[in-house]
């Protein structure tokens, strides 16, 4: 299944394409070195999730229960990892709700110790790794997973990590066929398919020329998230010359060709009256994921090859990537007053300056409530307060209503096209749906997905069923209004 000669000659000629136009290691490259096999081509389970024991991974196990071992479900069978098996137990027994404890194997690995990692990569097709930081934590369990041919989904919201990741393993992942996609969870799956629904509601002669993103978050209750989270964006600011560092130490990629001119910047704080909405840049990971997702269309502007594509398959991927074009594109953090807004930059400020020294950080660490102004918790929201919150984000699209107006010198956009992704707390609920769903494509269509290599969640999941699955599981994408501009 996983050999030379399933690669065909469409395959190579995306190949030819675009090692004539790249110097990055890039999105679809096959090693000229000999193609190795998987470690072990029958694993015992179709996925483990490893770091189940925490806020996040347990609220994963109870999403993925749903779909264990129902006849439509590709998920037959089921594992869970991390390095304490007592508290695995506990996250077993409360995902399982009052029902008797699933008969769910429970594995032992450290992410310290690459051994019992590499072990965990041999018994699974899949993995999905909830443990995090993932700058702190996350390596070998990537390592591991290329190494040995095993796939791997994961969390993360840290875009140093996923671009080093990258950097490092992508040929190893190409050469044994390990398929790594980071960001499958609220970052960034509803950006990336948000936007890419946003564009496709441009049809010809219209052009987009820039979509805006909105995130705006509500609940009756207060609205928490639990410290991992808080503590990968603290690190992630300390850090932030590390990825400037490492992006100026790579080759440039290619950039998308986008119609018209480029956004003027705005000020730094708008209200929409369209959506009633006040707004401030929200430096999430989502608009870099979004750029790269963009950045293996401008190289391979038919999609990524898949293992083992039918014609038809090839037809309909081709058919999706026609259907979306290039646009600017950023993520901003929307509230319904000034206030909440305020509140937002408030916890920005704090964390970016006190994120630069260790005392800073310290104080961050240590006291999450103070600094977050109750946004974070050390233990995390209550069942209640996840089950109360929601999300809507916006996606307000610019452009043309005739492509050849985009041309015309600075000619600002007539066209406004207004889309939305909405769904439950970001989390605990939509980033479980969204791993889950996605674990389930990948086993389900694995032969329509690239073998292997290192890629963002859009241009591998872009062209797949993962929206409509996301919308049978309560995440809804939607037109909101289509209309002539000044
Ligand atoms: N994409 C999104 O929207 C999204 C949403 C939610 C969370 N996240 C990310 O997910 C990550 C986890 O967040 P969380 O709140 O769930 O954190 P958490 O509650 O602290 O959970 C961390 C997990 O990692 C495990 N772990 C830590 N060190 C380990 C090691 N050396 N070996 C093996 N396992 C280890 C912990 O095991 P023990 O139980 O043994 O300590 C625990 O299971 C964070 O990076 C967060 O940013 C992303």
């Amino acid at each position: 299944m996983w050999t030379n000669k399933m690669i065909s000659s469409k395959i190579l000629d995306y190949f030819g394409l675009y090692l004539k136009n790249s110097h990055h290691p890039p999105c679809i490259t096959i090693s000229s070195r000999k193609m190795s096999q998987k470690l072990n081509p029958n694993p015992t389970y179709d996925v483990i999730i490893l770091g189940a024991s925490g806020f996040t991974g347990k609220y994963v196990i109870r999403e993925a229960l749903k779909f264990l071992n129902i006849p439509s479900s590709p998920l037959k069978s089921l594992a869970i990892a991390g390095r304490n098996s007592s508290k695995l137990s506990h996250a077993l027994q409360w995902a399982a709700r009052s029902n008797p404890q699933p008969q769910i194997p429970i594995l032992t690995a450290d992410t310290t110790d690459p051994s019992s990692l590499r072990h965990l990569a041999s018994q699974a097709k899949l993995i999905l790794n909830c443990v995090g930081p993932f700058r702190l934590y996350g390596e070998p369990v990537v390592k591991a997973c290329a190494d040995s041919g095993c796939d791997y989904l994961d969390i993360c919201g840290e875009p140093e990590f996923m671009e080093r990741m990258e950097m490092k393993y992508h040929d190893k992942a190409v050469e044994m066929g390990s398929l790594i996609v980071s960001a499958c969870g609220f970052d960034s799956i509803p950006a990336e398919l948000g936007w890419m629904f946003n564009s496709r509601q441009w049809l010809p002669p219209a052009i987009c020329n820039r979509i805006e993103g909105y995130i705006s978050l509500e609940s009756d209750k207060r609205i928490v998230g639990n410290l991992g989270t808080y503590e990968s964006a603290v690190l992630s600011v300390a850090n932030a010359d590390k990825l400037q560092e490492l992006r100026r130490s790579r080759p440039k990629r290619p950039r998308p060709v986008i119609s018209g001119p480029p956004p003027h910047k705005g000020p730094m704080v708008h209200h929409l009256k369209e959506i009633g909405l006040w707004a401030v840049k929200l430096p999430s990971a989502d608009a870099t994921i979004v750029r790269r997702t963009l950045s293996c269309l401008a190289e391979a502007p038919r999609g990524l090859p898949g293992v083992n594509e039918s014609t038809e398959q090839i037809e309909r991927k081709e058919a999706f990537w026609s259907s979306i074009k290039p646009a600017h594109f950023g993520m901003k953090i929307a509230s319904k007053s000034l206030l909440g807004v305020v509140h937002f930059i408030i916890v920005g400020w704090f964390i970016g300056h006190f994120g630069q020294t260790s005392i800073g950080r310290w104080l961050l660490l240590n006291f999450p409530s103070v600094f977050s102004l109750g946004y974070f918790r050390t233990k995390g929201p209550t069942e209640d307060e996840v089950a109360s919150a929601n999300f809507k984000m916006w996606f307000v699209g610019h452009g043309y209503s005739d492509g050849n107006l985009a041309s015309q010198g600075n000619r600002k956009p007539d066209t406004e096209i207004i889309t939305r992704v909405m769904g439950p707390e970001i989390g605990y609920s939509t980033t479980p749906i969204i791993l889950v769903q996605c674990a389930l494509v990948l086993l389900k269509e694995r032969n329509n997905l690239p073998k292997g290599g290192v890629f963002p969640p859009g241009i591998v999941f872009g062209p797949t069923d993962l929206q409509d699955r996301l919308q049978q599981n309560g995440i809804s994408f939607d037109v909101i209004s289509k209309n002539a501009i000044n």
